[in-house]
């Protein structure tokens, strides 16, 4: 026997009985973003690899260890520089809507663009429960000089929660920090550099690598004795400028208007280089080690770096998957059937065929069975169905031009003439309506 070829690891297919799960959070999602002002984005899957190591950070986990780089050479023109550096699945949305955004001149047409995508994004993750290589977002972008308000910071927050409210989510939390403006950053990150230093060999090996290369990362590693070093340290907010704090103020008042519950968390940084003022994150203690169910925060520098104007921006974005897993059981019944056609004999195959197509183009949805089986396993076939209406063609009806309709629920059957089923069909619909 030939060998079977299997899925790679950590993707998964989603076949019909969960794509109609996807299908509903998809459609909740959609709605609740579009009644917020969101516009669909759609960005190509692949981009230079050169966009999200200037935007995620060359340091960031992501850019180091979890790319995945397309190889083919032969996708690259050799007669643009700028191809040199190749081509990689997208990690996640941001960059690439920035990318859109400054390419498109988004900023010339509307002073506040508000964008969100739904798609596959990819990471070359060791897999595990939750974590995949092939993953899933609901992400927003909203980006231009419009954004700037703590107003929209929350608002953000508050579409993620109600997201998530819609789709019946449970026992998440919001939790809430900021990293203050671009100068507190930069210089909160050499003050805590020169604070670290004397205790390097308290720290884990991936921190004390980080002390120099993304120093930000040792305030939420997970290892106890980073975690107590870090405790030792007493930070509070004393690196944040008096506008950053009245910034974050009324980010948190803004979210106490809505009505939207969150836990501050001071450790909370984030692992992509281009966030500034507020960060947060959504945790599930149903996820288990994996935990976000999505994050985001502002990025006012972002758009620039990568060649834009000098616009602020705030997002996020909930991993499909996680929701999942993290939801209440959904409904994955299919839809079912509106009419099941039965041809007794092979010779009325070609009526019920022809009879098939009236119903589909009459907005109905119908089948058939495409070779011909007994009525006992048609009817089976109906049954499982769930139509509740079956055609049955047999010699009579075929010879005097009816068909015989029997009603599944009432078990009912009457004859209606063949070209009547245009109004039986009409009347149908206006039942459904
Ligand atoms: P992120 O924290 O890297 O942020 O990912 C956001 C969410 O995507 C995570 O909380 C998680 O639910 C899901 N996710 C990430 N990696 C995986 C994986 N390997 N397997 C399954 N799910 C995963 C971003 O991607 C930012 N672009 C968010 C953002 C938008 N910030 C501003 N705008």
């Amino acid at each position: 026997m030939a060998e079977k070829i299997s899925i790679p690891r950590g993707t998964s297919d989603i076949l019909p009985a969960e794509s109609v799960v996807w299908q509903r959070v998809e459609e909740q999602a959609r709605g609740t973003l579009e009644r917020y002002g969101y516009r669909e984005i759609r960005t190509p899957l692949f981009e230079r690899t050169g966009l999200f190591a200037r935007s995620m950070g060359e340091t960031s986990d992501v850019v180091q260890k979890q790319m995945l780089n397309l190889s083919r050479t032969h996708l690259e023109d050799p007669s643009d520089p700028k191809e040199k550096e190749g081509f990689s699945l997208r990690p996640e949305g941001t960059a690439s809507i920035v990318r859109s955004y400054i390419e498109n001149n988004l900023d010339k047409q509307e002073n506040l663009s508000k964008l969100y995508y739904i798609g596959a994004m990819f990471r070359g993750e060791r897999p595990q429960k939750g974590r995949l290589r092939q993953f899933h977002q609901i992400g927003v972008e909203a980006i231009g000089p419009g954004s700037a308000s703590p107003l929209l910071d929350a608002e953000v927050m508050a579409l993620a929660v109600r997201i998530l409210n819609a789709l019946k989510l449970k026992d998440f939390e919001l939790r809430l920090n900021t990293l203050g403006s671009v100068q507190d950053k930069e210089s909160f990150s050499k003050t805590l550099r020169k604070m670290l230093q004397p205790h390097l060999k308290d720290l884990c090996p991936d921190c004390q690598q980080r002390v120099e290369r993304n120093v930000f990362r040792v305030l939420d590693c997970k290892n106890k004795t980073c975690r107590a070093t870090v405790d030792k340290l007493g930070l509070g907010d004393k690196h944040l400028s008096a506008e950053s704090r009245e910034y974050f103020t009324k980010v948190k008042e803004a979210l106490e208007l809505l009505g939207i519950s969150y836990v501050e968390d001071p450790r909370l940084v984030r692992g992509l280089d281009y966030y500034n003022h507020t960060v947060f994150e959504i945790t599930s203690p149903s996820l288990g080690s994996q935990d976000a169910l999505g994050a985001g925060g502002r990025y006012n520098n972002l758009v620039r770096q990568l060649g834009g104007p000098d616009v602020d921006a705030v997002g996020f974005a909930l991993g499909i998957e996680r929701i999942l897993l993290a939801m209440p059981a959904a409904d994955n019944a299919p839809r079912p059937l509106d009419v099941f056609v039965i041809a007794l004999k092979e010779d009325a195959q070609r009526t019920a065929f022809e009879m098939l197509d009236v119903l589909r183009r009459g907005g109905l949805r119908a089948d058939m069975s495409y070779r011909p089986a007994s009525v006992k396993s048609q009817m089976r076939q109906a049954d499982k169905s769930g139509a509740p209406h079956v055609f049955i063609l047999g010699e009579d009806e075929i010879q005097n031009g009816t068909v015989t309709v029997k009603d599944m629920r009432e078990g009912t059957q009457i004859q209606e003439k063949q070209d009547h089923i245009g109004q039986w069909l009409v009347k149908v619909k206006e039942r459904q309506s």
